[in-house]
């Protein structure tokens, strides 16, 4: 009976993403080669995008396609590729993201346009794409946004602003939406990725909870079956969030024992 029950499940998961025409930036590494890794038995075409494509694996039905996506020529380079290649897209999944770890000791645009550029304009503008193309069509669009999108933390001060603007953005964005658009914002907690090396380098402390990649990537992938508005693939981080709003103190200290960790390590790398 539960092996029954488990099967009915999957399958009708597998029946939702089942030769789905997806694009996925952000493909070459971490969450979003999971997700096509976790998506390869239910033969979608798969427009894999990122600018180190020589890491995606060959997979049948995945197409990896170089682009950077913090210009909207790179952006608009996507959608051309995916739309020759794929006639329509049924799902884009904007996951490509970076973060800094960082104390910012002194003023500088392009640092901050750079990461604002990747995180908020690329998601944003792809959105507004999707709908001018999709016409009447339905499409789902997601937003990799993170947990920090809903709490803060030292040294985290750009990433943080950049995943808050993503929770504003697709908040409001809900309410416009035309009726043929899903759009789910998902925010991931840390997770063993590249992401850490890149923002900090190896020895970088990590944020509480970690998730692995795996089970977290399969939350993900559930929730945009049931076409939920907002994805935690850690289960728990609504009632963290919840605790932090109605008791704010409780984030305060866990921001202080992110501070030190952060201090430590600031003077680690300058020793
Ligand atoms: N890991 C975590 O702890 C965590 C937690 C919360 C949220 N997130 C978010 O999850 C998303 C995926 O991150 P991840 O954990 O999978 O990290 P990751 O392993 O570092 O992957 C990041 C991906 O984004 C791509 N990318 C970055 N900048 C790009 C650009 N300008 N143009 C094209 N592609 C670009 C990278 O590809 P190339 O370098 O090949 O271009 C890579 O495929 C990000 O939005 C991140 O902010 C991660």
């Amino acid at each position: 009976m539960l092996l029954y029950l488990s099967l009915s499940f999957s399958y009708k998961t597998i029946m939702d993403f089942q030769n789905k025409k997806i694009v996925i930036t952000g493909a070459t590494s971490g969450i979003g080669l999971e997700i096509i890794r976790q998506l390869q038995p239910f033969h979608p075409e798969i427009i894999a995008v990122g600018r180190a494509i020589e890491k995606i694996p060959a997979l049948p039905g995945v197409y990896p396609f170089a682009a950077d996506i913090s210009t909207q020529e790179g952006v608009d380079s996507v959608f051309d590729f995916a739309l020759e290649k794929l006639g329509n897209i049924d799902v884009f999944i904007a996951n490509a993201g970076f973060g800094y770890y960082e104390k910012i000791e002194s003023p500088c645009w392009e640092h901050a346009e750079q990461i604002f550029s990747t995180n908020v304009f690329s998601p944003i503008y792809g959105l507004e794409k999707m709908v001018e193309i999709c016409k009447d069509r339905k499409f789902t669009y997601a937003i990799t946004a993170s947990g920090l999108g809903r709490v803060y933390m030292p040294g985290y001060v750009l990433y943080c602003s950049t995943k808050h603007a993503l929770h504003g953005f697709a908040s409001s964005k809900q309410y416009e939406l035309p009726a043929n658009a899903h759009l789910c914002t998902i925010y991931p907690v840390a997770m063993e990725t590249e992401f850490f090396n890149r923002a900090g380098g190896e020895k970088m402390p990590r944020p509480f909870p970690v998730q692995k990649v795996t089970p977290a990537v399969r939350n993900i992938l559930k929730d945009l079956r049931k076409e939920k508005q907002r994805s935690y693939p850690y289960r728990l981080l609504p009632f963290i969030i919840w605790l932090s709003s109605v008791f704010p103190f409780l984030l305060k200290i866990n921001n202080g024992i992110e501070k030190k960790k952060f201090n430590r390590f600031m003077a680690g790398e300058t020793h």
